[in-house]
């Protein structure tokens, strides 16, 4: 197995540049000092995709989608870490230098990734089998001729055989090279109690399912025999590389089509998809058989909002996966309906019908989903007031799921204009029905940050544990449990905007500060943010927003001296080749002395002006472009958020006409948002207090040492308050 070098990682990310690799899926127009144009992401008219070259990422306004140019592939092509590398190192004619994994490297080399290499290998060892051997032609071959499947499809979808044979695939995998162990951890052979190991798949179709970038996770085998005793289906277990309910059948084959139809259409099986895409209706994916889950859901969503769900017409089936359906609508997706005709599926529907009979079914026989489920509840019980009542309580609850008002409020006026009940009540059984939700919604967080807070915080980030044994008194630990879900959320805004200052400007100077000499020495954002933190033990309540901030203290930081240098010495050797240069010119062209001096002058002034702001933006990136690129999903996705926020691009307007940027203000801004986080802290502990001193009821001592502790934080609170309040009338220069 491979591994890419750091350096050539590192002239990737260097040399890759965002307006460049942006423009090869989006067309960009020039706006200002950035570029602008329509949403890869999302569907839109007007755009709203930014892009700054300077500061090297892209940004949705409307959905937030965007980053650096790796975590713009990685989201648009889904592609992986690696993958998106290989792709810019492919774009920019970078070689990548990579070397075989020394044994230490292999040993970290994960467990996945051997894993996803020997599903590959297996992929390609049944679609050999296929084409390539007697009994593959003879058996395999034949029956997805005789199910009317072409070989376009067999390719596409990568159908493939298995052999009736113990271990046909296990010995060759085997003479590869492929450990055992990996073949038994996915599930494509198994291991008996006497540890003989076999291939699970004997004498199958082999439809492989494949992540949504490309690679091959798992397996379904059909069998071609008709006894009942055999199971029609074998699929793959569960695995480090494969969560059945995280994946979608067809989904890779699927997503563009989706994105272009802006609608996924949502089928039981294999054959389904198979079938439907061959028809020409490329936008299908299955659930395989299961009910759908949440996960599944979301994946649909990163696609499109449109979901068509296609039934055959068995009315027990209907109504089974009826619930299934308000997970749809939960999510905020549209849902329509579609039935077929009596008898068919999608697979010998799309068999016996042209593509263009296909498509004008699919378009003329779409039905809304809540008129749907109304439709079939009431069927047949119009006259029965149990069973109806029953079925509007079930209606009821599938518009109290939707999360979008108005689209609530219009199902609502539909079902009322319906069922011929008022509309009002109708909403206030939906208001009703999202009120209980809530409570049970909130009763569970509860019991859950209860369980959190029994269990010993993580040992996995060295700075959050640190801070917490550095932490003073225990009294003043136990007044307040900071770690309780409800105050991280209500924290939560105040930790990101401390963090975003940090992200956005770390290393920049924030003021000057007395070293043991008394020498006045630079202060950056970064250090300022981790002395208050130390000095008024706080950390971060967000385990993602610690764990970057830890990143950015002992991992980015540390190397910021010496890169700097580095940089100084090569801007400092710009300068004066874009002097000398301009002297020369000067020289040639000047007509007298007094307009040498004036112009050289002015050579000077500019070169060193340059010079400046080069080094100043050196400084201001130097944290956001390492961490915007880091394989890390969480860092990068935490630092894209934050670094590319839309009012970080506006600019402040004083009375004095001058525009003045967010940097320019830092010294006000970076203490104003520790000072306003340090006051919700103090709101958690008084609101915290104040829980106590109610069920305090009989301890007096206890009680009025809670009530003199409150009186003390309420008076901190109001010295904040004043301070704070000052700040905001007469801002210090
Ligand atoms: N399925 C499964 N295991 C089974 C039966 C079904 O995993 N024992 C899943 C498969 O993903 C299958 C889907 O449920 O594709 C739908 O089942 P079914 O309608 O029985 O199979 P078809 O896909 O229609 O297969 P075929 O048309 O070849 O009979
Ligand atoms: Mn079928």
């Amino acid at each position: 197995m491979k591994k890419i070098d750091r350096e050539t990682v590192q002239k990737i990310l260097d040399t890759a540049d965002i307006v460049d690799v942006v423009s090869d899926f989006v067309h960009l127009k020039r706006r200002g000092a950035g570029y602008i144009g329509l949403c890869p992401f999302h569907n839109e008219r007007t755009p709203s995709f930014s892009v700054s070259k300077s500061k090297g990422i892209c940004k949705c306004f409307s959905c937030g989608k965007g980053g650096s140019p790796v975590n713009f592939l990685m989201e648009l092509e889904q592609l992986s870490y690696n993958d998106a590398l290989r792709y810019l190192a492919k774009k920019y004619n970078i070689e990548i230098k990579e070397h075989e994994m020394t044994d230490k490297e292999r040993e970290e080399a994960t467990e996945r990734e051997s894993m996803l290499a020997v599903s590959e290998f297996a992929l390609q060892h049944f679609e050999h089998n296929l084409t390539d051997t007697d009994d593959g032609r003879d058996i395999g071959l034949s029956y997805f001729r005789e199910r009317g499947i072409n070989d376009a499809s067999i390719k596409k979808f990568r159908l493939g055989y298995s052999l009736e044979k113990r271990d046909d695939l296990l010995s060759a995998a085997k003479a590869k090279g492929y450990n055992e162990k990996y073949l038994v951890g996915t599930g494509l052979c198994i291991q008996n109690e006497g540890g003989r190991t076999y291939d699970r798949f004997k004498g199958r179709v082999m439809y492989p399912i494949f992540g949504v970038s490309g690679k091959v996770l798992a397996f379904g085998g059909r069998t071609l025999r008709k006894d009942k005793d055999v199971a029609k289906y074998v699929n793959s277990p569960e695995s480090t590389i494969y969560r059945k309910s995280y994946e979608l059948y067809g989904l890779y084959q699927a997503k563009q089509a989706i994105v272009k139809k802006d609608k996924c259409i949502l089928v039981e099986g294999y054959m389904d998809v198979i079938s439907m895409s061959q028809s020409g209706v490329e936008n299908v994916v299955a659930s395989s058989g299961t009910s759908l889950t949440e996960g599944q859901i979301r994946l649909i969503h990163r696609f499109t909002e449109n979901v068509t769900v296609i039934y055959d017409s068995d009315p027990a089936g209907i109504k089974a996966s009826l619930r299934g359906i308000d997970m749809l609508l939960a999510e905020g997706l549209n849902i329509k309906v579609m039935l077929l005709p009596e008898g068919d599926d999608p697979d010998s529907f799309a068999q016996s019908h042209s593509t263009s009979e296909l498509e004008e079914y699919l378009a003329s026989h779409e039905q809304d989903f809540i008129e749907f489920k109304t439709k079939i509840l009431l069927q047949g019980v119009e006259n029965d007031p149990v069973q109806r009542s029953k079925a509007i309580t079930d209606i009821v609850r599938s518009i109290s799921v939707i999360p979008d008002e108005i689209t609530r409020a219009l199902y609502i006026k539909e079902c009322s204009r319906r069922l011929e009940i008022d509309e009002k009540l109708l909403t206030r059984q939906v208001a009703k029905k999202i009120a209980d939700q809530r409570e049970k919604d909130a009763q569970q967080r509860q019991r859950q940050s209860a369980r959190e807070s029994l269990s010993t915080p993580s040992e996995d980030s060295p700075g959050v544990s640190q801070l917490q044994e550095e932490s003073t008194s225990s009294t003043e630990k136990d007044i307040v449990n900071l770690s309780g879900d409800t105050y991280s959320r209500f924290l939560q805004p105040y930790e990101r905007e401390v963090l975003r200052y940090v992200l956005r400007y770390g290393m920049l100077t924030l003021c000057e500060q007395c070293d043991e000499d008394g020498n006045a020495v630079p202060m950056s954002v970064l250090d300022y943010v981790k002395s208050e933190l130390s000095e008024e033990d706080m950390k971060f309540t967000d385990a993602n927003f610690a764990k970057v901030f830890d990143i950015a203290y002992l991992k980015i930081a540390p190397s910021f001296d010496d890169d700097y240098k580095i940089f100084e010495e090569q801007a400092k050797k710009r300068r004066s080749d874009a002097i000398a240069q301009g002297l020369a010119q000067i020289q040639a062209s000047a007509i007298d002395l007094a307009e040498i001096t004036l112009r050289e002058q002015m050579l000077t002034q500019q070169c060193d002006e340059a010079y400046i702001a080069e080094l100043t933006e050196f400084s201001a990136l130097y944290m956001q472009k390492t961490l915007l690129s880091s394989p890390d999903d969480v860092v990068r996705h935490i630092t894209t958020d934050l670094v590319s926020e839309k009012h970080v691009l506006s600019k402040v307007h004083t009375k004095f006409t001058k525009i003045e940027t967010e940097q320019d203000r830092l010294a006000d801004l970076v203490p104003r948002a520790i000072y306003e986080w340090k006051d919700a802290i103090l709101e958690c502990q008084i609101r915290d207090v104040r829980a106590r001193i109610c069920q305090a009821t009989n301890d007096k001592e206890e009680l009025h040492a809670l009530m003199s502790k409150s009186m003390e934080l309420q008076q901190i609170k109001r010295d904040f308050a004043k301070f704070l309040g000052e700040r905001i009338i007469a801002p210090r220069k």
